[in-house]
């Protein structure tokens, strides 16, 4: 076996959410450091990874059928390696290679640094390797190896205690760990040093961070925005997932008053009925988080919400989908997530018949996205004429209309805008990573319009 290229090509395909992308991203960083040269396309891959996501069913299917399709190849070429990281390597472990006896390396949540040390094994021996082991987590990153140049995300914590009834993430991703704030700080300081303006913090449960680093002076979510706030080069501050029964006035206060905090919260209801709520074990009923909303209206004036929701859990009845239809209008968010229940092996709720037909979870599924369609038109038609703070991407793929500059809003959406100075998408693409102000012009349902005007 140790006639392999002496830099072996590498190409990850990534499922998911954002913390699989980072993981992903920390991956093919800790890959590079071994020698292994990453490359645009599968095909051309001695080695080639999936980051996989068990959140729900459809990402699970999809993944198998895409082993399945690498049999021939991997029959044709003895030194290729196929390979499974992330929630459903810990999810299946063993049962990946037994399915799939062609998959050389099965890698859990919490061991996929280990993979360079496993594909070396693997050149050596030839022998197949699962690792679902669950030793503490290594947070350490490569601050240059990154996708995007001026935006990178941070894990602070991984993990989540929470066992809502449907959900995987803490059977796959273990208990919560959070990850000590000088760290943390460290690594914000580095990729600033290196471009990075915008940085947005990862974890299943961004608002109980701190938990387990011994109290003061910690000071949970709260304080480690305080200190991150001061770094020099940063230009925006964001965080999510956050858990609507943790989200503290401290934290309210903090996004308030930090310059850095842009006012956005990802603030998962999952459903507005009271008795599917309890059934979730959320933690929290319709009234509380409509306290929550109000709340962070009145300390934010400028908040924008978004938030997910599951459709089609065990016993919705259409009364209660009716309240979810009814939250998701009243709270008026800048942008939902709609998502089918899926029964996942393990969870509370798949103890419970998964009694809402198919037909009904997808007729639900698009009467909650018309319903965010309605929100998105007014909510974006009533933001022409105001003036923004604009971070620049690049440029705007389509250009249209002179607007040669894209960016994003501190509350998340995006606007395409033109600039007297910029000519041509070289000049535009030089502009990523700046703050302009921005007087809106108009609005599409999904995409804001303007002019700079500082
Ligand atoms: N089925 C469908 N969607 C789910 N989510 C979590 N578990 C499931 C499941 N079993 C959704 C939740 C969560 C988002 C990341 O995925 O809405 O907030
Ligand atoms: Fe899953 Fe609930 Fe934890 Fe979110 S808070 S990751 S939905 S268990």
């Amino acid at each position: 076996m140790s006639s392999r290229s002496p830099q072996p090509a590498f190409h990850i395909v990534t499922f998911g959410c954002q913390m699989n992308k980072l993981d992903a991203e920390l991956l093919a960083a800790a890959l590079a450091r071994s020698g292994y040269r990453q490359v645009a396309e599968p095909e051309q891959a001695d080695v080639l990874i999936y980051a996989t996501c068990s959140v729900r069913d459809h990402a699970e299917n999809r993944v198998l059928s895409h082993l399945g399709a690498w049999r021939a190849r991997a029959g044709r070429d003895p030194h290729f390696v196929l390979g499974v990281v992330g929630c459903m390597a810990q999810r299946m472990g063993q049962e990946i290679v037994r399915r799939f006896p062609h998959v050389r390396l099965v890698c859990g949540t919490r061991a996929f640094l280990r993979v360079p040390g496993h594909l070396d094994r693997i050149a050596a021996t030839g022998e197949a390797v699962v690792d679902v082991g669950e030793e503490d987590f290594a947070f350490k990153r490569d601050p240059g190896l990154r996708s995007e140049r001026h935006h990178a995300y941070v894990s602070i914590m991984r993990g989540c205690d929470n066992y809502c009834a449907y959900c995987i993430v803490p059977y796959v991703r273990g208990p919560e760990v959070s990850r000590p704030p000088g760290e943390v700080l460290d690594e914000v300081r580095r990729l600033c040093d290196d471009g990075v303006v915008e940085v947005t913090l990862l974890g299943q449960n961004v608002n109980s961070y701190g938990k387990g680093l011994g109290g003061p002076p910690y000071g949970g979510l709260a304080g480690l925005l305080e200190l991150l706030n001061d770094v020099p080069g940063l230009k925006r501050l964001r965080f999510v997932t956050s858990h609507p029964r943790d989200m503290s006035e401290e934290i309210l206060q903090a996004v308030a008053r930090l310059d850095k905090a842009c006012e956005h919260l990802h603030v998962p209801p999952q459903s507005g009925s009271d008795s599917v709520l309890k059934r979730m074990r959320r933690g929290y009923d319709r009234t509380r988080y409509l306290e929550l909303v109000r709340r962070a209206r009145h300390i934010i004036p400028a908040v924008e919400l978004s938030g997910d929701f599951l459709v089609g859990f065990p016993g919705e009845t259409e009364a209660d989908f009716e309240q979810s239809l009814s939250l998701l209008r009243e709270v008026r968010f800048q942008q939902s997530f709609i998502f089918k229940y899926s029964p996942r092996p393990g969870t509370l709720a798949a103890r419970r018949p998964d009694d809402v037909p198919e037909a009904a979870k997808r007729e639900r599924n698009q009467r909650m996205l018309d319903a965010q369609a309605q929100v998105d038109e007014q909510r974006r038609g009533a933001m022409v004429g105001r003036v923004v703070e604009v971070l620049v991407d690049g440029a705007n793929p389509a250009g249209a209309g002179g607007r040669r500059l894209s960016g994003r809003t501190r509350g998340g959406d995006i606007v395409f805008f033109s600039d007297p100075a910029v000519a041509d998408p070289e000049a535009a693409g030089r502009m990523a990573g700046e703050l302009c102000r921005v007087r809106l012009t108009g609005a599409t349902p999904l995409t804001l319009f303007g002019e700079r005007c500082d």
